[in-house]
């Protein structure tokens, strides 16, 4: 037997449209959490979310490895921008994650996983190249996904695709005097969310493959959480999608 692929979205609203691109899916409940187990465009499947933060994220991930036995996992959802060109409605695709809360000093240096002796998990590189191309291809095309109204209505003009360092941690980063810390901390940093480097943690430990893509939805700054859940609905869901 093939072993599946998990596609995992971080909100409700990304995992419906996936759900409705797979013809026969057949939910499992495992620790209080729902897996869709099916098909899409003919390869085996299982759907589900992450749930939110760090720990919900990794034993999401390490149900998907041990219990369903998935081959890679492919994680989408939203996060805010840090990076000076990073726009909303850009998407960042991973190629290190970094858990920006992980403070082990004096005992470890600032970010590092002191089990690990390791801060930045990289991911697989062809797989994350892979995704980009893909998401390049649906930005390309956003007037096909999104509709006119709302790429104006969202500001989005001419969506682009990047890759390099996301940030994990258990905080939604709603100031500006936040995400200007975070950026002095780690210049590399593209994005912020609250469960790519978990995830990674885990996915190094059994060395199963994850990307990580996520739509860019506010700037980690004062109005962080204006419109996030009508951004996900409009934009973001279809890009998960797509
Ligand atoms: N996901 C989307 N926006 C975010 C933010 N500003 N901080 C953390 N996670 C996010």
């Amino acid at each position: 037997m093939s072993q599946p692929w998990a596609l995992v979205s971080a909100l409700h609203d990304e995992l419906s449209a996936v759900l409705n691109l797979m013809p026969d899916e057949a939910v499992q409940k495992v620790a209080g959490r729902e897996f869709w187990v099916g098909h899409l465009q003919g390869r085996e499947v299982i759907a589900t979310l992450s749930g939110i933060g760090k720990v919900a994220a990794a034993t999401t991930a390490t149900l998907l490895i041990e219990h369903f036995g998935v081959q890679g996992i492919i994680f989408t959802g939203l996060a805010g921008g840090l990076g000076q060109q990073v726009r909303v409605g850009d998407v960042v695709v991973a190629r290190s994650l970094i858990q920006h809360d992980m403070d082990a000093r004096p005992l470890f240096p600032r970010h590092m996983i002191p089990d690990l002796r390791k801060d930045a998990f990289l991911v697989d590189p062809d797989l994350a190249h892979a995704v980009t191309l893909s998401a390049a291809e649906v930005l390309q095309q956003v007037h096909q996904h999104v509709p006119s109204r709302t790429l104006v209505q969202y500001g989005l003009h001419q969506p682009c695709v990047h890759e390099g360092l996301i940030l994990s941690g258990d905080r939604f980063v709603s100031t500006a005097a936040d995400s200007a810390e975070l950026v002095q901390r780690l210049p590399q940093a593209l994005a912020v969310e609250m469960e790519g480097a978990a995830m990674a943690q885990v996915c190094h430990d059994f060395g199963i493959p994850l990307a990580v893509v996520r739509t860019i939805s506010d700037r980690a700054d004062d109005t962080a959480h204006v419109d996030f859940k009508g951004f996900l609905r409009d934009v973001a869901s279809h890009y998960s999608a797509a």
